[in-house]
């Protein structure tokens, strides 16, 4: 992957030594939606952070250390290949220049192992005797797993039942790394047995499997929720992508045009996109900012900029952020991750003042887009991560329409070999209607609109 023929990056570019925190550096991002902690859910929660993280979370400096050892970490498989894809531009016949950053050479398969490591550490130093979370598609429940083993920690994964039927490897996947998994809604707490109630079929969501987990960690006992996105910290984490890849573009002389990334909750994308933010302000000389999401789930090309919960029974605190109503339960599409109803606070703020993009994608435009990039480039991208995919191929060819050259960047999210079932599915012509899925997301904005939010 890394070889002259495949057109990675040259170059001396080493892991980074910091975090980038753009909260720091957004004037005008007021107050009380910086610190959404202080919002209180319905019921109260115990404050899941250690101070370590806590601190992170709503710090006021733009760069924040990596631990030696979270670093040392990083580097068994940091700096990740900035890659071109050659063979995809030469396939559409496009002037545009494509490049990727390949989260999927991380051991877990994705970007979610670089908040997972730096977690897990905080955890363990705080005296935490184990986590407990949601996952949707199984990529940051995998993440957590390899963590939670490396640091000696234990770890009950609520895993979205539709995922969990969807991608049954990815429950062996993380039970091989000692997690507990549960599909979600379960019978083992209050909230999935209420979910379940009402819904005996219900396909499960990530703000359900997070209310789940956010009960387990009430209980105390040494065990505390661990977020996979969406919180400043998790986006914090993650911007070792975008700071590799703003180097690694330097190095090769090019200037990113566009940088385009899926979408679930915001960690993916902010992690590549923030960084290239910084340099567009320091620079002056722009980079669009693309976060791709489905139709499916479009909290932020459909969503309302409101005050919501993150889980679905509203016991988490409130943030402004763009969404659908934390009681959406999206349709069980094959991108599991990307079925939040919420952005993150951030985020959301960022896209309201015009700062970033947002484009939605169905999600047969995905899997046609990351077949035509497994085909040209061989390797089967994560059905997420074939969101950014999507929104490339479509600039790329509306480059080669205009005649107008661009450079793109987006971020290979993960890979897509735990998905196999997916592209089976989409391979016969057996892949669900983005039709039906379409016709929820305006059932729930039309609740919204009655409740008047
Ligand atoms: C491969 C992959 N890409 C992107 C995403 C979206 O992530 P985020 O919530 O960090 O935006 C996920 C989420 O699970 C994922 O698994």
């Amino acid at each position: 992957m890394t070889g002259p023929a495949t057109g990675a990056a040259p170059g001396p570019v080493t892991v980074p030594t910091h975090w980038y925190n753009v909260v720091a550096e957004l004037a005008g991002y007021v107050a009380e939606e910086r610190r959404p902690a202080l919002q209180p859910g319905r019921h109260g929660i115990r404050p899941q952070l250690p101070l370590s993280i806590y601190r992170q979370s709503v710090s006021d400096e733009p760069f924040i250390e990596i631990p030696a050892a979270v670093r040392a970490e990083y580097e068994r498989w940091r700096p990740t290949p900035l890659v071109r894809a050659h063979r995809l531009e030469r396939l559409l016949g496009t002037p545009a220049r494509i490049y990727y950053k390949c989260e999927a050479a991380s051991p877990s398969g994705s970007h979610k192992l670089n908040s997972a490591i730096a977690q897990a550490y905080y955890y363990k130093k705080a005296g935490i005797r184990g986590l407990v979370t949601g996952t949707g598609a199984g990529q940051w429940g995998t993440a957590l797993s390899m963590a939670c083993a490396a640091y000696d920690l234990e770890l009950t994964v609520y895993m979205v039942r539709c995922s969990y039927e969807q991608k049954p490897q990815r429950r062996v996947l993380m039970e091989l790394n000692g997690a507990r998994v549960l599909p979600s809604p379960s019978t083992t707490t209050e909230a999935g047995r209420s979910i379940l109630a009402a819904d005996p079929d219900c396909p499960g969501s990530l703000s359900v499997a997070s209310s789940e987990a956010h009960e387990i960690a009430q209980e105390g006992d040494g065990i505390r929720y661990s977020a996979g996105s969406g919180d400043n910290h998790v986006l914090l984490h993650q911007t070792v992508i975008g700071q590799e890849a703003v180097a690694q573009m330097a190095a090769l002389g090019e200037h990113a045009d566009t940088v385009v990334a899926a979408l679930g909750a915001g960690s993916n994308f902010a992690g590549i996109a923030m960084p290239f933010h910084r340099q567009s302000r320091l620079t002056g000389r722009p980079t669009r900012l693309v976060a791709v999401e489905p139709t499916s789930c479009p909290k932020l090309t459909r969503g309302v900029y409101a005050w919501d919960h993150h889980d679905a029974l509203g016991n988490t605190p409130m943030s402004k952020m763009y969404t659908l109503g934390h009681t959406f339960i999206p349709s069980p599409i094959h991108a599991g991750g990307l079925r939040y109803h919420g952005a993150a606070p951030v985020i959301s703020w960022m896209y309201r003042e015009g700062l970033i993009d947002a484009v939605a994608c169905g999600q047969h435009q995905v899997f046609e887009a990351g077949v035509t990039f497994a085909r040209a480039e061989q390797l089967i991208p994560a059905p997420e991560s074939a969101h950014a995919i999507a929104h490339v191929i479509d600039r790329a060819i509306r480059a080669r329409e205009t005649g107008t050259p661009e450079t793109i960047l987006f971020n290979l999210s993960g890979h897509g070999l735990m998905d196999l079932g997916s592209y089976d599915k989409y391979l016969n012509g057996l892949l669900e209607s983005d039709a039906a899925a379409e016709a929820e997301v305006e059932q729930a904005l039309s609740r919204l609109a009655t409740a008047g939010v």
